[in-house]
């Protein structure tokens, strides 16, 4: 069987089919081999449907490349879209916080008790400035009050005084704020607790408004 010649000078015979040529690469009939599978699926199916016929995981979990690749966008995406979903929402959040602090104007001045009402060490619970802020009002001395916002500046359990140890108590993670003025002392709170402002009127204590501090 006569080869080609190979002599790189000698001119190349153009016809698909001539005798020799046969089987070389690029030599074979256009009509060898059957169409080609489109080129992000190289991989057939064991069922040989097409890859929209397939199974969700099979087409999470791809064999080939372009495919696969294709899929790792699809999940950046998605991450994407959820991140920023959730950053649009804390955004939503915060104005509505700002919104309702304006909204609600000045705080209300609110008769929390009457000095006789409570002994010195002892603490009074109210809600202040609305039915959804529960607070201590605390007795120091004979002349001494005062009064907080009892959720703790951690992760909002309730406080409770301990005169003796001089600080306010949060079982929740044995965090510990001062008695006086609320700020920090121990445990994983970092911002002191939420002062409530008080008057006195006569024998009466109000409430007058709040004092949130972050140091
Ligand atoms: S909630 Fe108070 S210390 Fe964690």
């Amino acid at each position: 069987m006569p080869y080609p010649s190979s002599d790189p000078r000698a001119p190349i015979d153009p016809a698909i089919s001539s005798p020799g040529r046969e089987g070389l690469t690029g030599t074979a009939p256009a009509n060898l081999y059957g169409p080609a599978s489109p080129s992000e699926q190289i991989t057939v199916a064991p069922d040989f449907a097409p890859a929209e016929a397939q199974p969700a995981w099979r087409q999470d979990f791809p064999i080939d490349w372009p495919q696969d690749l294709y899929v790792e966008r699809r999940e950046f995406m998605k991450f994407m879209v959820l991140t920023s979903g959730a950053l649009a929402i804390g955004q939503l959040w915060i104005a509505l916080q700002n919104w309702y602090r304006d909204y609600r104007g000045l705080a209300p001045v609110q008769r929390i008790a009457s000095v006789d009402e409570i002994a010195v060490g002892a603490a009074l619970s109210f809600r202040y400035p609305d039915e959804h802020e529960p607070c201590l009002l605390l007795r120091l001395s004979e002349s001494e009050f005062v009064a907080f916002n009892q959720k703790c500046t951690h992760l909002s359990c309730a406080v409770i005084p301990r005169p003796a140890e001089g600080s306010w108590y949060c079982p929740c993670h044995e965090g510990r704020f001062d008695l006086r003025t609320g700020a920090p002392t121990a445990g994983p709170p970092r911002r002191p607790l939420t002062r409530i402002l008080l008057d006195r009127k006569g024998r009466d204590i109000y409430a007058v408004g709040e004092e949130a501090r972050t140091l």
